[in-house]
């Protein structure tokens, strides 16, 4: 018999999926529809003690390729397929007391669903440690059940808050630990996938006691600029920053990211995000150990919590199960980590044997020429 349910940095899941920390969880009234549709459990949006106050206009908007040519733009048309997210928008823009009651009341009214919170403070000084275990202690008095710290918000300014933490091992480490020092609940790590080898955070955020890597967060980009007018395709009054991908273009990237951090880390507690909409793209998270899994830019464009993706993630398991119990697979953990170590340093490729070398190809191959003998 299929069992979704799981046990994640000792949490129980009803299922293992889960809304990521973004718009879909940036309300109770949201929450509430998500646990009501289905999800195993969310994350909020990030919540801090620094006042926030967004660009003007879209903080979000969506790119799409034409489904038969070359064009990817942010133009919504007919005949296209959805590529990615861009955002840049900032945490949560409601304060600390907003969340303060709402939290406690979703919690009450769905005990069995997992509630996340997702905190953010700066990390410059002994004040700014304090005020990550202000938001840890105002969280779990109000009885989440984990907390994310974010350590992976690409638009900060401030080099001592959301990415910029996350590219820093000795900041990963010490505000992991500031925050370990109060909390009696699990504590996630959520790391930015811009840096050269995520191993070396992952590393410090476990040795300040970390219970488990969250990845990956948007990858740092561009919209692209529009050929007529010459304008990019989100600006505010012609000036963009830097902004997120997310959705179906950073799968791979993030895949990529995940893998190097739970071959390092067999033993430790990953949540995979990136690009996930269907069952078959959460597999490939769990085949490389995760214990969970988070959606955000399908979800946005679901009603905004997304209840067919969740009924999608949740069938999609289960007929997956079904079609494996002859392996005797019941549940997640059966089948979790099962590829970690198919991902090897090139060198471990196997070449051709024969003397007859095509370029690594002994048939005609997309993308390639048509082979000949040298
Ligand atoms: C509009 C928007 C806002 C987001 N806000 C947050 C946030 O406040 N905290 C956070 O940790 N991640 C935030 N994220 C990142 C998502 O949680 C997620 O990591 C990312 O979008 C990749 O997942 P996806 O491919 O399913 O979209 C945001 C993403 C988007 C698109």
């Amino acid at each position: 018999m299929a069992d979704l349910s799981t046990d994640f940095t000792g949490i129980h899941f009803e299922n293992p999926f889960m809304l990521a920390s973004a718009p879909p969880t940036e309300s109770d009234a949201n929450i509430m529809r998500a646990f009501d549709a289905g999800w195993g459990g969310v994350v909020t949006k990030t919540i801090g003690l620094h006042p926030v106050m967004n660009v003007k206009g879209p903080k979000t908007k969506f790119f799409r390729t034409d489904d038969q040519g070359t064009r990817i733009s942010m133009a919504k048309r007919p005949s296209s397929t959805l590529l990615a997210s861009w955002n840049w928008e900032l945490i949560s823009d409601k304060p600390l007391d907003w969340w303060i009651g709402k939290l406690a009341r979703i919690k009450k009214a769905h005990p069995r669903k997992v509630l996340v919170a997702s905190i953010m403070a700066g990390s410059g000084n002994d004040k700014e440690l304090h005020n990550w275990q202000t938001l840890t202690k105002a969280m779990q008095d109000e009885g989440v059940d984990g907390l994310e710290l974010n350590f992976s918000c690409p638009h900060m300014d401030r080099v001592d808050m959301g990415s910029n933490v996350g590219k820093d091992k000795v900041l990963c480490s010490v505000v992991t630990q500031a925050v370990k020092e109060v909390s009696r609940i699990p504590v996630w790590v959520k790391l930015t996938p811009a840096t050269s080898n995520i191993v070396e955070e992952a590393e410090a955020c476990f040795r300040g006691g970390a219970d488990a890597v969250v990845s990956s967060n948007t990858f740092p980009s561009l919209p692209v600029i529009d050929p007529e007018t010459l304008d990019f395709e989100m600006n505010v009054e012609g000036y963009v920053s830097s902004g997120g991908l997310g959705g179906p273009a950073i799968l791979p990237l993030s895949l990529a990211k995940m893998a190097q951090m739970t071959k390092a880390f067999p033993d430790k507690a990953f949540s995979g995000i990136g690009g996930i909409s269907t069952f078959e793209h959460a597999l490939s998270y769990f085949l490389l150990g995760c214990g969970t899994a988070q959606v955000c830019t399908a979800a946005m464009l679901d009603s905004a919590i997304g209840p067919n993706v969740i009924k999608t993630l949740l069938r999609g398991m289960t007929e997956f199960l079904e079609k494996n119990a002859h392996r005797g697979w019941t549940r997640l953990e059966d089948f979790r980590g099962l590829r970690r170590d198919r991902v090897v340093s090139h060198s471990q490729i196997k070449r051709p044997e024969s003397v007859d070398y095509h370029g690594g190809y002994t048939e005609e191959h997309e993308g390639y020429a048509r082979p000949v003998a040298v």
